[in-house]
């Protein structure tokens, strides 16, 4: 984990409420991968808030392509503080034809980093927007990705279907109550499911990182057996092992 600086090289609008931000980074955060995000302060010197938690949604050689709201001025050219990288790459299971991606009630930006590599890989990709994460406007996103809208019951079209298909399945819910959102996924998957194998369903949390380094204890999940950390051992958290 390092400070560092990043500038903000180019600022687009991609659909109504989002747009992405085109930073050139510090070459050590150059091997960032798929799952891990960044912490950040807009004014280089210090202020008194926490660093907010940008999600990168592409990686180049040396640039990184955020998703931020679209309400929000960047201007091109800043230069801005960089704390990061924060916490662990998606695990993917070696044999793997299709991903479900689930948004319950948020964006589903945490989940996006992972499409570009999953469909390089031949591995087919199913983004379901379920309540209000249905007004994300996913235009943008690669037309290869099967986008299917859910109710605020996490119903959708051959539910059933699609969670037999997934070999993996990974699910971001609104901050404000996680564990809530998740075993309401849960029981889903369970309801439809014979077993919930470990390392198949995982989620994504996203919760107010006030250190970043495992250091203030704040982004703990309680395990069936012991506890993790988001910043260090997530954002993607077994399901199977958390106490929901
Ligand atoms: S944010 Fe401080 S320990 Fe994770």
């Amino acid at each position: 984990m390092h400070e560092t600086s990043a500038i903000i090289e180019r600022v687009k609008g991609v659909g109504h409420k989002i747009q992405h931000v085109e930073l050139a980074v510090h070459p050590l955060l150059a091997d960032m991968k798929a799952g891990q995000s960044i912490l950040v302060r807009l004014n280089k010197s210090w202020d008194p808030y926490l660093r907010e938690q940008w999600w990168p949604v592409k990686f180049a050689p040396g640039k990184i392509t955020v998703e931020r709201p679209r309400e929000i001025h960047y201007e091109p050219g800043s230069e801005i503080s960089v704390f990061g990288p924060i916490g662990d790459w998606y695990r993917f299971r070696r044999t793997l034809r299709h991903v479900l991606l689930l948004a319950y009630d948020t964006p589903p930006t945490p989940l996006l980093s992972m499409i570009p590599m999953l469909l390089a890989n031949q591995t087919s990709v199913t983004l379901v927007l379920n309540g209000s994460a249905i007004t994300y406007d996913t235009r943008h996103l690669s037309p290869e990705v099967e986008v299917v809208h859910g109710d605020a019951d996490l119903n959708w079209p051959n539910r059933v279907m699609m969670l037999g298909l997934a070999d993996q399945v990974f699910a971001v819910v609104r901050p404000d109550d996680e564990i809530l959102r998740f075993a309401k996924i849960w029981q889903v998957f369970e309801a439809s499911r014979a077993e919930i194998p470990r390392n198949y369903l995982f989620g994504v949390f996203n919760p107010v990182l006030p250190c970043g380094a495992g250091a203030c204890q704040a982004c703990m999940i309680r395990l069936k057996q012991g506890v993790a950390l988001t910043c260090m051992d997530g954002p993607a958290i077994d399901l199977s092992q958390v106490m929901l």
